[in-house]
C-alpha cells in the first residue's frame, strides 16, 4: 500500500514537473513551442553515470542551438516514471517524443498511445524489444554488441598464449537494460577465441560507480584469484578500481580494468595506468537527434536505425586523446 502510494507521488511528481516546463497541445499546421517551434518531449533515463551527464548535456544544448522546445524529463532510473513522463508529453501535444529506455521491455502500451496520438518516436541511445508494428520511427543510438565484443577481443589477445585460467569479473549495467544485455553477449563472443579466459563472476552494479565498488569490494572477498574486470560502464571500472585500491592491491597491474563510455574520469584512469582499455560509447547523441526530430515532424522518411560509431583506446592512446575530448 505504502509503496503504491509512494508510486503515485512519484509518478504525479514527474508529470507535474514536465507539464511545468512546457506549452499546451501544438497548434494546426506548425510547433507547440514558443514562436511556433517545433516541441521535443525527451523522457531520460536519470544521471546513472557521467555518460548520462553527458548525453543530456548534449540534448539541452543542442535542443536550444537548433530552434527546439525541449520539455525534459529525469525517470531517475524508473520504468514507471519514464512511462509517465510519455503519457505527459502525449497529453501535451508534442509534435515529436524520444526517449532513452531505462530497460528493454514493458513499452508496448504507451508507444501504442503515442502511435493512436500520431507523435513520432524516437528511441535513443538504447532500444527496446516490441512486438507492435511502427510504434517508433528511428532508433539513434551505438551497437553494444560491437563494444562488448571489442573489450573481449582486446582481453583475449592480452593473453594469447599465456598459460593457465584467466579469471575474469564482469560487472553489469541495470538488468535488463539494452546496453547490458548487448555488452554481455558481445564480451563473451570477444573472449571465445581463448579458452583459457573465463568469467567466474557477473553481477550488476546498475551503471553507478557506487554499485561498481559495492559489487567490487564483495567479489575481492569471495573470489580469490581475480585477474581481469570487465565493468559495462567507466563508472563501475572507477568503482571497482577504488575497491581494488581499498584492498591494497594495484588496479591495472594486480587486476586488469577493461570499460566501456571513454568519460573523461575514465580516460584519465586510463592515461593514469589504472584502467587498461576503454571502449568509446559515444553520448553527443544532440545534434543528429535534433536532425531527426525535424525530418520526423516534417513527416520525411529517415532511416530505421542511426548507428553511432565508436572508437577504443589503450594507455597511450588516451594520453593523446585526453586534452581534445568533449566528455
Ligand atoms: O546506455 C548507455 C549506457 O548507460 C552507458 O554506457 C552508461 O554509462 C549509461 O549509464
Amino acid at each position: 500500500m505504502k509503496r503504491t502510494f509512494a508510486a503515485v507521488i512519484g509518478i504525479a511528481a514527474v508529470t507535474a514537473a514536465v507539464a511545468a516546463c512546457g506549452s499546451g497541445k501544438a497548434p494546426e499546421g506548425g510547433g507547440g513551442g514558443a514562436g511556433g517551434a517545433t516541441t521535443l518531449g525527451f523522457a531520460q533515463v536519470g544521471a546513472e553515470s557521467g555518460w548520462r551527464t553527458a548525453n543530456t548535456q548534449s540534448i539541452k544544448t543542442a535542443a536550444q542551438a537548433a530552434g527546439i522546445d525541449l520539455k525534459f524529463a529525469d525517470a531517475n532510473g524508473e520504468q514507471e516514471k519514464q512511462i509517465s513522463a510519455i503519457r505527459s508529453f502525449i497529453q501535451q501535444g508534442v509534435d515529436v517524443i524520444a526517449f532513452s529506455p531505462v530497460v528493454r521491455t514493458g513499452w508496448d502500451a504507451v508507444l501504442l498511445e503515442a502511435k493512436n496520438s500520431k507523435i513520432p518516436v524516437i528511441l535513443t541511445d538504447r532500444a527496446i524489444d516490441t512486438q507492435e508494428k511502427d510504434v517508433y520511427k528511428t532508433f539513434i543510438g551505438a551497437d553494444f554488441v560491437e563494444e562488448g565484443k571489442r573489450a573481449g577481443t582486446w582481453v583475449a589477445d592480452q593473453y594469447a598464449g599465456a598459460p593457465g585460467q584467466v579469471n575474469i569479473v564482469q560487472l553489469e549495467g541495470t538488468t535488463g537494460a539494452d546496453p547490458a544485455i548487448d555488452r554481455d553477449t558481445g564480451f563473451k563472443q570477444g573472449i571465445s577465441s581463448n579458452p583459457n579466459l573465463r568469467i567466474v563472476a557477473s553481477q550488476t552494479g546498475d551503471f553507478t560507480r557506487s554499485g561498481g565498488k559495492q559489487v567490487m569490494e564483495a567479489l575481492l572477498k569471495s573470489t580469490p584469484k581475480i585477474d581481469v574486470v570487465f565493468a559495462q560502464n567507466d563508472d563501475m571500472g572507477l568503482g571497482a578500481m577504488e575497491a581494488i585500491e581499498a584492498a591494497g592491491k594495484v588496479p591495472g597491474k594486480d587486476i586488469k580494468i577493461v570499460a566501456v563510455d571513454a568519460t573523461h574520469d575514465g580516460m584519465q584512469a586510463l592515461a593514469d595506468g589504472k584502467f587498461n582499455y576503454i571502449v568509446e560509447c559515444n553520448p553527443l547523441l544532440g545534434p543528429k537527434l535534433m536532425d531527426l526530430v525535424k525530418q520526423v515532424a516534417a513527416g520525411e522518411q529517415v532511416p530505421a536505425r542511426v548507428v553511432v560509431p565508436d572508437e577504443a583506446f589503450d594507455q597511450q592512446q588516451a594520453i593523446k586523446a585526453l586534452p581534445g575530448r568533449q566528455y
